[in-house]
């Protein structure tokens, strides 16, 4: 995989942005995968900047989801769907016709999985598909010993994942505890996969997704598998990170048009 390390948050969601752009540029009717979180959010707030700047049409992107919560009452404002609504969609101009998503209030839930993955696969599969990272390795809402070859699936939640996602909630008991989740086999499938992590809490997370074995134990280090894996990391991410200066002086060389 690359691992870039950048100087902060806004330069990742300057880089990552453009990456985007270049996507769009290639392929304007692109199915862009977001992921929820406070780490992306430079990247769509770059985004957004770039569109209104006239310089990206998102008249035909695609956008969909990484995951979702279940059991949330439709239009509940911290459903996914509704952070991304908010935070993605409305800034870029995209209209709900063209996001697709889980149902997390669907009456049968294994259906509403298969039906993801349909749509997704009917969708023609995720170009470029953005995560986060949990602090215990998880990717979208793959927790650890999730199969590397799942699919879209209901799972439960972890306590530690629970309490890092309870500031979006009004105390800890709010926190759905089963949700959806496209799975690690899904997301492997996305033609570019672009890992986002910044400070010092995720710097052990990533350690172990780009220098630590594959296992289930790490969801993330299941992008060591994958042909087009980018990490982008500030500084404060990267600090256990062994192999710094090394990819550190290979992303200097690279000529910058190249992108990532
Ligand atoms: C949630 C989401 C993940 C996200 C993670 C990290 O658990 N399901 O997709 O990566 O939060 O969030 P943050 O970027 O706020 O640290």
């Amino acid at each position: 995989m690359e691992v870039v390390i950048v100087a902060d948050a806004a330069a990742q969601g300057e880089l990552v942005a453009s990456a985007v752009a270049d996507l769009i540029a290639r392929k304007p009717e692109a199915l862009f995968g977001v992921a929820t979180g406070s780490t992306p959010l430079p990247v769509y707030q770059a985004l957004a900047a770039k569109v209104a700047a006239g310089q990206v049409d998102v008249g035909r992107l695609k956008v969909c989801q990484l995951d979702e919560y279940v059991g949330l009452p439709a239009g509940h404002p911290e459903s996914y769907r509704e952070v991304l609504k908010r935070e993605v969609l409305a800034p870029l101009g995209i209209g709900d016709s063209a996001f697709l998503g889980p149902d997390g209030g669907a009456e049968d839930l294994p259906g509403a999985c298969a039906a993801y993955e349909q749509q997704l696969a009917d969708a023609g599969g995720v170009d470029l598909q953005l995560l986060g990272i949990g602090t215990d390795g998880h990717i979208g809402f793959n927790e650890p010993v999730s199969s590397l070859a799942s699919r879209t699936r209901i799972k439960t939640l972890t306590e530690r994942t629970r309490v890092d996602n309870a500031r979006f909630f009004n105390g800890l008991d709010e926190v759905p505890r089963h949700v959806i989740t496209q799975g690690i086999g899904t997301i492997l499938q996305a033609r570019h996969l672009v890992l986002l992590a910044t400070g010092a809490g995720k710097a052990e997370a990533v350690a172990a997704t780009v220098e630590g074995p594959v296992s289930s134990m790490v969801p993330a280090s299941a992008l060591q598998l994958h042909p087009h894996a980018t990490v982008v990391v500030d500084e404060a991410a990267a600090q256990q990170l062994k192999l710094s200066d090394y990819y550190k002086a290979t992303f200097a060389s690279k000529p910058a048009w190249q992108g990532i």
